[in-house]
């Protein structure tokens, strides 16, 4: 049974999240670490301030001392810094690398039988990251990337359509960033392939609209990233497992060998409940995926050069 999740980043995402994890689930305890001062104080009264409204008995504790997350069940990391414009996510790398160990050393310390769901970005290494400082068996280390690409994936295919997001089947996999895969074959409109409801210069600009649409919100952003569909997205990760819904959802997950790779963090789609990652789904792909697949290897092995 889930009853206490720790935040830790109080920024635009984790603050987001907080709220919606104290809003919509019944939890004993929610944590909020921050290593800025009293920002995850603040960020939590505030938050408890709305108590009321959804007659909450949650005890919210905001502060930058990682003892508060000791026994969670599940840690969240938004912890680090956030792409801005003319940044690249890799540019985060060295930064984000050092925030992903030192946190993995508490979380280690404090809750070494939580469920650890990773969100700072590069996000497919950072969660590989956190796989080997904690030591955690792969199933309790899941990094939220290619959920959120999914979603948008389903709002583009719904502005480009204009059949109801109910309609589609979707989801996107491989590195969370522009080389991410939004796969034709896996796009399904009440069960038919797209191409029958779809022009192929449309799925074409389906394909780009979502893989760039990070870059495109932090362009009309500009110091600050996404935090709205990111942070519903990571909610609903955790959802899945409290209610223990075996629901297929696309994650970063150290892969064995499935897919035909091996050591190294990506995201495919994978059955969740309270064990979190409770299965791979190795899906068919076309030789084009396979391959844009297997480079997932060598892009994956300069990063971990630079970290
Ligand atoms: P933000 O800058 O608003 O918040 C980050 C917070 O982390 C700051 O409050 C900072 O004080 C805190 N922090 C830094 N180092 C820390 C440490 N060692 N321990 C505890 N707290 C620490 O950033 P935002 O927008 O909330 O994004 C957070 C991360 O999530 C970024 O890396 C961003 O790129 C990533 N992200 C990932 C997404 C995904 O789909 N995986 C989507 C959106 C954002």
């Amino acid at each position: 049974m889930i009853t206490k999740v720790s935040v830790i980043g109080a920024g635009a995402v984790g603050s987001m999240l907080s709220f919606h994890l104290f809003s919509r689930l019944s939890l004993s305890e929610l944590a909020i670490v921050d290593i800025a001062g009293d920002l995850a104080k603040g960020v939590s009264l505030d938050i408890e301030d709305s108590r009321a409204f959804f007659n909450s008995s949650t005890k919210v504790e905001g502060t930058d001392d990682f003892c508060s997350i000791k026994d969670s069940d599940i840690i969240v990391i938004t912890a680090g810094v956030a792409r801005k414009e003319g940044m690249s996510r890799l540019d985060l790398l060295k930064i984000n690398a050092k925030v992903a160990k030192d946190v993995s050393t508490s979380i280690k310390k404090h809750a070494k039988n939580c469920i650890v769901i990773t969100v700072t970005n590069p996000l497919d290494l950072i969660t590989y990251i956190v796989h080997k400082e904690t030591g955690f068996s792969r199933n309790r280390v899941i990094g939220m990337g290619s959920l959120l690409d999914s979603v948008r994936l389903l709002n583009v295919l719904y502005k480009e359509s204009n059949m109801s997001t109910a309609s589609f089947e979707a989801f996107v996999f491989g590195l969370h960033n522009n080389a991410m895969i939004v796969s034709e074959n896996h796009i399904r409109i009440k069960g038919e392939k797209a191409g029958k409801f779809l022009s192929r210069d449309a799925i074409k600009r389906i394909q780009e609209k979502t893989a760039h649409r990070g870059g495109e919100i932090i362009s009309y952003l500009k110091n600050r990233s996404a935090n709205f569909a990111p942070s519903f997205s990571v909610f609903k990760l955790i959802k899945t497992i409290a209610e223990d819904s075996n629901e297929i959802i696309p994650v970063s997950v150290l892969l064995s060998g499935e897919y035909g790779l091996s050591d190294v963090c990506v995201g495919v789609p994978c059955v969740i409940n309270k064990t979190g990652i409770a299965k791979i789904i190795e899906v068919e792909l076309t030789n084009d995926e396979k391959e844009k697949l297997a480079s997932v290897k060598e892009e994956f092995k300069q990063l971990k050069e630079l970290a």
